[in-house]
């Protein structure tokens, strides 16, 4: 057992036992007629730490729901979609215009991607009902993992059923508290949670600053084992993208760990939508992880992680995420398949998307609106400058058959709150101008 095992099991223990001993005297005192309300212990406990209705979270929330209400502003989330939202979609039986769905390449509601899902269900059912570890896995797990691995050039990839549980348990298990994780500043939650939960000390670089990180690393390298750099090859919140050949000049430099999550580059990014290491031409095997998710261009649920042998067999048979988690559906794999096939053969859905997207960058600029960083890959952004008017902005678009979210604080600083448009390869440019003009039209 290692020592980071070690120390846990030594703690789970010693919790144990003295989960035992309360036990064992809480059951002395009940016979002894000493009923439990009546501890003093007990009785100093605030309502509030065994109330979920006043939790800080739900009370919060319950602040900004008044507000919104008392300001006009209708709740925009967990909106009902009748069919597939792709360029358009179907909410309570009107059409609207649609760039609130990662559906990049239009490959969610494809009748190949369609086809492939229901075929496996038929020879598969509809759940591996297990871990694949203990319980097996099918031919389509490693079809699909030996496909995601080619794609990058790399030994190996696994497949987990959720994207952002990819990020927790590999970052989460692989690192521990005498390593170092450096993120971007915007990096997702996902990294957050990862490096929370690996005890690693944490530290944020300013945005795509790779001189900024540099100078972190020659400071603060020597004091740690393992360190990780983590980035994203498109961000999300602002459609802009790091200088990747400087960051992984960086990490061989300093000898530490590059992951990338391709989120959002995938599909996206590079000239056949291969991501952005065929956007800087950069060598597979030059960034230590690569991470990904199924759910955006691939049409389909959960995550991916590619590299090395010893990466992807070590996380086979000990990420926690992996290891104890049921194996990802057949008809989620084969759909997920089928989609990076079609990315592959048909180039030209990439090309289009980023033809679309760079005219929706431009005819935004020209039209005053600020788009914030946005590079005019697939994610544009339209600063509002408050969340009140993100949220007005978003429902005056909506009442005009346009469907966009407003992206509010905290997610972003309040003077950044915007409203963030997905751009699909089925949109066209009249949609888009239509578009234009209704956001200009509702921004005064
Ligand atoms: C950069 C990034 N990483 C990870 C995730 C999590 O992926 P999923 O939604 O597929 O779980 C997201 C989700 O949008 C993301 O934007």
């Amino acid at each position: 057992m290692n020592p980071k095992r070690l120390t846990e099991h030594l703690k789970d223990k010693l919790i144990q036992q003295a989960l035992e001993r309360k036990l064992k005297q809480t059951t002395a005192t009940e016979l002894s007629g000493n009923i439990v309300h009546t501890r003093p212990e007990t009785a100093a406990i605030p309502e509030a730490w065994y109330s979920f209705q006043q939790h800080p979270g739900y009370q919060q929330l319950q602040i900004i729901r008044k507000g919104s209400v008392k300001l006009g502003v209708s709740n925009p989330f967990f909106r009902v979609h009748d069919g597939i939202a792709g360029a358009t979609t179907v909410i309570d039986g009107r059409q609207y215009l649609n760039f609130a769905s990662y559906n990049y390449l239009g490959l969610s509601g494809h009748p190949r991607v369609c086809e492939a899902a229901k075929n496996t269900i038929d020879q598969y059912g509809t759940s591996v009902s297990a871990s694949r570890l203990v319980s097996g896995e099918r031919a389509i797990h490693r079809q699909l993992e030996s496909a995601i691995a080619d794609l990058y050039g790399v030994d190996a990839a696994v497949v987990l059923v959720s994207g952002h549980a990819t990020n927790v348990t590999t970052i989460g298990y692989l690192f521990g508290a005498n390593d170092l994780i450096l993120h971007d500043e915007l990096i997702h939650n996902s990294t957050l949670v990862g490096a929370h939960l690996s005890g690693a000390k944490r530290l944020p670089f300013p945005h795509n600053d790779y001189a900024a990180l540099d100078a972190i690393l020659s400071q603060q390298r020597p004091h740690y084992q393992r360190v990780l750099i983590v980035l994203e090859g498109l961000y999300s919140m602002d459609g802009d993208y790091p200088d990747l050949p400087q960051f992984v000049a960086i990490k061989k430099q300093h000898k530490a760990f590059l992951m990338v999550d391709e989120a959002h580059s995938l599909g996206v990014l590079g000239d056949n939508g291969l991501g952005i290491r065929e956007h800087f031409g950069v060598d597979g095997k030059d960034v230590d992880i690569w991470m990904g998710t199924l759910s955006k261009s691939l049409a389909a649920c959960g995550g991916y992680i590619a590299g090395e042998s010893a990466l992807i067999e070590h996380l086979k048979y000990l990420a926690p995420g992996f290891l104890y988690s049921v194996g990802m559906p057949p008809q989620v794999a084969a759909p997920a398949l089928e989609a990076l096939r079609i990315l592959l053969e048909e180039p030209q859905r990439s090309q289009r998307l980023k033809a679309l997207s760079a005219y929706f960058l431009a005819q935004a600029k020209t039209a005053g609106i600020d788009t914030g960083l946005s590079q005019g890959y697939a994610i544009v952004a339209a600063i509002t400058g408050s969340s009140l008017r993100a949220g007005r902005l978003s429902q005056a678009l909506f009442e005009q058959g346009i469907n966009v979210q407003p992206i509010l604080y905290p997610a972003v600083p309040e003077k950044s709150a915007r409203l963030r448009f997905f751009i699909c390869c089925d949109h066209t440019e009249q949609q888009i101008d239509q578009t234009i003009a209704a956001i200009k039209q509702a921004m005064g």
